[in-house]
């Protein structure tokens, strides 16, 4: 890396802030797009012509399920590396620690619980169309209603630590200023 520093050189940049490790930054712009693609598409389902409904269930339960997976490896990767230094008042640093572990908790939740549900409801799910995926319940139609429920109020959830994680980010860049948003790219 090129130790010089100055104008015209943007190594500073590189040299004096720590970023995420490469597995960690991958894993939150795929799992990023992801949800963000998914979370839409489970919103629209109910309001689609019937001739696409199914094409729609099959392509926001696909996408949801591999979040679960990638979620999954995800937690892996938090454990087996390690996250760039902290720097900022103790408060901010605990606010941000528990809108990233919900993040966590709830990207694992809000699929599991889809995928519960569509199995309670009794529809077997089969990912993309081409790899049937066992069924940990079977039908369970006094379940189902419950797991819907929390499928929903997840999803509400997860909107609100996103406008919480954008805020942040915003104020990060755009009035402090600081590399941040750097640290994820
Ligand atoms: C990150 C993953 C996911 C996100 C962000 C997500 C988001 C949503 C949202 C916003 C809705 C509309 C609200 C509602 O009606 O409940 C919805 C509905 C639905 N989702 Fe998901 N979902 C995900 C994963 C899954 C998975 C993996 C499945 C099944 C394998 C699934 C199955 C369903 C079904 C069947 C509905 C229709 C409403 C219901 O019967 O509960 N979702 N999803
Ligand atoms: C779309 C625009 C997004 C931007 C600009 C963004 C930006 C960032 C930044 C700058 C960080 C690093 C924070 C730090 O250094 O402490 C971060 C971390 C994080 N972001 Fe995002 N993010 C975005 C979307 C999302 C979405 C959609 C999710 C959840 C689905 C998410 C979940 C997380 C989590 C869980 C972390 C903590 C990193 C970890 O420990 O794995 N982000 N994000």
């Amino acid at each position: 890396m090129n130790e010089k520093t100055g104008p015209g050189t943007p190594s500073r940049l590189a040299i004096e802030v720590e970023r995420y490790p490469a597995t960690s930054r991958i894993l939150h712009w795929v799992i990023a797009v992801l949800v963000l693609l998914t979370w839409p598409l489970g919103m629209v389902i109910k309001f689609v012509k019937n001739e696409v409904s199914l094409d729609f269930y099959m392509i926001h339960e696909s996408l949801g399920f591999l979040v679960l997976w990638l979620m999954l490896l995800r937690v892996g990767n938090r454990l087996l590396t390690r996250k760039p230094e902290e720097d900022g008042p103790r408060i901010e640093q605990i606010v941000a620690a528990s809108v990233h572990g919900m993040f966590y908790l709830f990207l694992i939740i809000m699929p599991l619980s889809g995928f519960l549900a569509t199995n309670a409801h009794g529809f077997p799910f089969t990912w993309f169309g081409v790899l049937p995926i066992w069924s940990p319940i079977g039908k369970a139609p006094d379940i189902a209603g419950t797991l819907s429920a929390i499928h929903l109020v997840t999803a509400w959830i997860l909107a609100v630590l996103f406008v919480l994680h954008i805020g942040a980010v915003l104020m990060h860049h755009v009035i402090r200023r600081d590399f941040t948003l750097y640290r994820i790219l």
